[in-house]
């Protein structure tokens, strides 16, 4: 079926089955490859991108239901004024390591700061507790989105 989604500010059209996942729209017929594919089942994190502004798993998320509403990935999230001030938290840290899970990190940790400028640990946990990492990054990415935040509420 062919419907429209609004990805990054550009609304393109696709015509795939209508529970093909988001994931596999932004991938295979967008080619976005900045989200990535871990488990999909919900399980992992890797595919995580914001709906108007909601860290959501796209693997799980149907194409069709995405309707009216604003998808935003890790090719744009640097936009944002969150996602900037947390990449580049992420770059100071040296996060990543593999990197094949920062992505899905860097949307949870935008969705988090955009909402919240001081976070607590648990809240941070919380926010966070979905993405896995492999390489074990938590320590960094914790740091990460303190600095992040502390910057944004400094308005540096
Ligand atoms: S690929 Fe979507 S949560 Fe793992
Ligand atoms: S940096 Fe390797 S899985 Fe997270």
């Amino acid at each position: 079926m062919a419907f429209t989604i609004k990805v990054n500010g550009n609304t393109h059209s696709v015509d795939v089955d209508g529970d093909t996942p988001l994931l596999w729209v932004l991938r295979d017929v967008l080619g976005m490859t900045g989200t990535k594919f871990g488990c999909g089942m919900a399980l992992c994190g890797a595919c995580t991108v914001h709906i108007d502004g909601v860290a959501t798993r796209s693997c799980i998320t149907s194409g069709e239901s995405i309707d009216k509403s604003q998808i935003t990935t890790i090719e744009a999230i640097g936009a944002t004024a969150a996602g900037a001030k947390i990449q580049k938290a992420w770059l100071d840290r040296e996060v990543v390591q593999c990197g094949y899970c920062q992505s899905g990190q860097i949307m949870s940790a935008s969705a988090l700061l955009a909402g919240n400028l001081h976070p607590t640990d648990p809240e941070i946990d919380d926010a966070m507790s979905g993405n896995i990492c492999r390489c074990g990054t938590y320590v960094r990415i914790r740091e990460a989105i303190k600095q992040a935040a502390k910057s944004m509420a400094q308005g540096d």
